[in-house]
């Protein structure tokens, strides 16, 4: 391994380990800038959520992009990236209980940190938080627009919690967020409008109406009025993407490097990658934990913690034993979970050793 004069990391593919995770920065930059242009030109601001690749060095480039700020699910995500000077930082998440208080107000003295909330126990929690610390923070309501997972139900509920919101020291209704859930641009658009008029009508001005979520992106202009959209997966993308319709195998940027260690059977492979390199998601039935590009008839049939199986049943050629393969993750952000460094490569180049350092941050 050896760096050229502008510090670029150069060596070969065939140098590095298995299991190791492979970004195409080719892919990866592509991916990036056509979200951007998208972006720019729908008159939305992108805020990308790091947890797809938790590592500060590619929110900087997300930023330097044109990313107004970025999304973090966990405030251990928010304070790695603050420490390496990503400044404008949403966290999607309810924060509960005195030590992620504490953090919230450490982390909104020295960043612009906004937050979202959708119940009464976590506003007040960050009232009198924030109050205390003579401080302002501010809070975007996060309203369920199908999706079944978090949010205020009705857009009737969500003016009255914004209004109590903005009654509260110490807090700022700043507007409505929401994880759309996928294909249902009408519904979402439906009901942020009338949360949106509803507000306006008591002089509650949802300044940010924030949506998120790669499946839906390229429609996320449809939802309406909607400020700022929060794509994580779009980066790498994965086989959840290839299987939502939002990319290609071809958009893929992140492979698992993973090795044929045991040939038992004629039609069985097994590989150094398991569960704890793969990640076990899986997409349905007989699709298998990823697809492997030099076998794509393959299927990764089973995952242990350290062994892939796979079925070459369907296959044409075999993988000898020693063979190297790339596989394209079912879900890249449990993939990234699970490992401290990424590799940056071109073709068989590898340029880049980034470290995952938001890796593990679950609080
Ligand atoms: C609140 C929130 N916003 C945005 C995203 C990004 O979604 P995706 O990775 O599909 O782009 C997620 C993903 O889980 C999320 O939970």
């Amino acid at each position: 391994m050896h760096h050229a004069a502008d510090g670029t990391l150069i060596m070969q593919i065939a140098e590095l380990d298995s299991p190791s995770v492979l970004i195409d920065l080719d892919i990866m930059e592509r991916n990036l800038r056509r979200w951007q242009e998208h972006c720019n030109a729908a008159g939305i601001a992108s805020r990308p959520h790091v947890k797809t690749h938790k590592i500060p060095e590619l929110a900087r480039l997300q930023i330097s992009l044109g990313a107004k700020g970025i999304n973090c699910q966990k405030l251990g995500e928010a304070e790695v990236m603050a420490d390496a000077g990503l400044d404008d930082i949403l966290v999607s998440f309810n924060l509960i209980g005195a030590a992620k208080l504490a953090r919230a107000v450490a982390l909104a003295r020295r960043i612009k940190l906004s937050v979202v909330c959708d119940n009464d126990v976590v506003a007040d929690g960050l009232s009198d938080a924030f109050a205390a610390a003579g401080m302002r923070l501010d809070v975007l309501a996060e309203v369920d627009t199908g999706g079944a997972r978090n949010g205020l139900q009705t857009p009737q509920d969500v003016v009255a919690f914004a209004e109590r919101l903005s009654n509260r020291p110490g807090l700022r209704f700043a507007g409505l967020m929401t994880y759309p859930p996928k294909g249902k641009v009408a519904e979402v658009r439906a009901f942020l409008s009338e949360a949106g008029e509803l507000c306006r009508r008591q002089g509650l001005e949802p300044k940010v109406v924030s949506t998120g979520g790669t499946p839906d992106m390229w429609k996320a202009s449809g939802y309406g009025g909607v400020t700022e959209h929060r794509a994580g997966t779009y980066i790498y993308n994965d086989r959840m993407m290839v299987a939502a319709g939002a990319a290609t195998l071809e958009d893929c940027a992140m492979t698992v490097l993973a090795t044929v260690v045991s040939r038992p059977t004629p039609d069985r492979a097994v590989l150094d990658s398991g569960a704890k390199s793969l990640a076990a998601d899986l997409l349905g039935p007989g699709r298998g934990h990823g697809h492997i590009r030099e076998y794509p008839d393959a299927l990764i049939e089973q995952l242990h913690e350290e062994h892939g199986v796979v079925d070459l049943s369907r296959c044409t050629g075999r993988p000898a034993i020693g063979e190297r393969l790339r596989i394209v993750p079912n879900h890249t952000c449990v993939v990234t979970n699970l490992h401290d460094r990424v590799w940056g490569v071109r073709g068989e180049t590898v340029e880049k050793a980034w470290d995952v350092a938001a890796r593990g941050r679950s609080t």
